[in-house]
Order: C-alpha cells, then structure tokens, then sequence
C-alpha cells in the first residue's frame, strides 16, 4: 500500500463521444484525488514519445495517427495505490473483454477506440505525468477524503 499518483488520458473517442464527466465522476465517486486537469490536442512528438513502448508494433502509426486526430483530456489522480486501483476503474484494453462496472467494459466495443489511458507502473506513471505536466500538479487536501481512508 502506497500513495501514488498516476496519469489518465481520455483519448479523442471519449471526448467525441462526450464521456469526460462520467469517467472523471467515476474516479472522484472511487476516492481518488484529482490533482491536474486540462484538455490539449496531442502534437505528434508527445504521442510518439507517450507510445515510446509500442513503436515497433504494427498498430503504431495508427495509434499516433488516433491519439493526435483531437483534444484529449490530461488528467492525474493520487491516492492509495492509485496506478492499479485507476486500472481496475479502466478495465482490459479490449472493451469486449473488459467487464461491467470497468469503463471499457461499459462504454466501449473495440481494442484502438478505448477511450482512456491508465499509467500501467510507478516508472510509466512519473514518465507519462512528466511528459504532458512539465508544468507540476496541485497538491491540495480534500477534506472529504477523510471519510474514504481509514
Ligand atoms: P493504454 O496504454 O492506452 O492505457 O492501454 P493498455 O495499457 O490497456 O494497452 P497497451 O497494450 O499499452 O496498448 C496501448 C494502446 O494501443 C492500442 N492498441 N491497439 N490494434 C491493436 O492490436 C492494438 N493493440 C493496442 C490501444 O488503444 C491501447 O490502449
Ligand atoms: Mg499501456
């Protein structure tokens, strides 16, 4: 158990489709602490560098070519094993295998058109938070969050 924060990404299809405030209500509803926020459209560099990891993968230059094609919504989020507990609200990449109650598993049909990102280790989530907040986050106590952790 540890207090992390980590970085969630609505991707274009999840702005188009007008789902920012559900999964933002989803993360505040669970007890996370939203600790930045904006919304940018993704120049070429950040993606690549975003999706370092998979560059020599087949699905690469359409990935880069989806995630820079509108506004994304930058979010980062601490809490009590915030990189796990953000993956578990996201659920399995592909929104067919994904469960009900995961974000993915309600909203979405396909593997590219997830919807969201979720930091997937402490390393990546300091990497990707660095990357699109080179401008810091907010701490801030949520009085309300004393009624969520013991
Ligand atoms: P993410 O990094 O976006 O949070 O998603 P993830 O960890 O669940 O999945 P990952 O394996 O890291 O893949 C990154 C994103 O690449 C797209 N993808 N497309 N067409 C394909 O076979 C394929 N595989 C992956 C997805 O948008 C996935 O979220
Ligand atoms: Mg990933």
């Amino acid at each position: 158990m540890s207090k992390e924060t980590t970085y969630v990404m609505v991707k274009p299809d999840g702005v188009q489709r007008g789902l920012v405030g559900e999964i933002i209500r989803r993360f505040e509803q669970k007890g996370l602490q939203l600790v930045g926020l904006k919304q940018t459209i993704p120049s070429e560099e950040i993606a690549k560098k975003h999706y370092d990891v998979h560059s020599d993968k087949p699905f690469f230059s359409g990935l880069i070519k989806f995630i820079t094609s509108g506004p994304v919504i930058c979010m980062a989020w601490s809490g009590t094993d915030a990189i796990s507990v953000s993956r578990n609200l996201i659920g399995p990449t592909n929104g067919r295998d994904a469960g009900p109650g995961t974000i993915r598993g309600d909203f979405g049909m396909d593997i590219g058109f997830n919807m969201i990102h979720g930091s997937d280790a402490a390393e990546t989530a300091q990497f990707e938070l660095g990357l699109w907040f080179p401008e810091g986050l907010n701490e801030w106590t949520q009085d309300s969050l004393s009624w969520v952790y013991e």
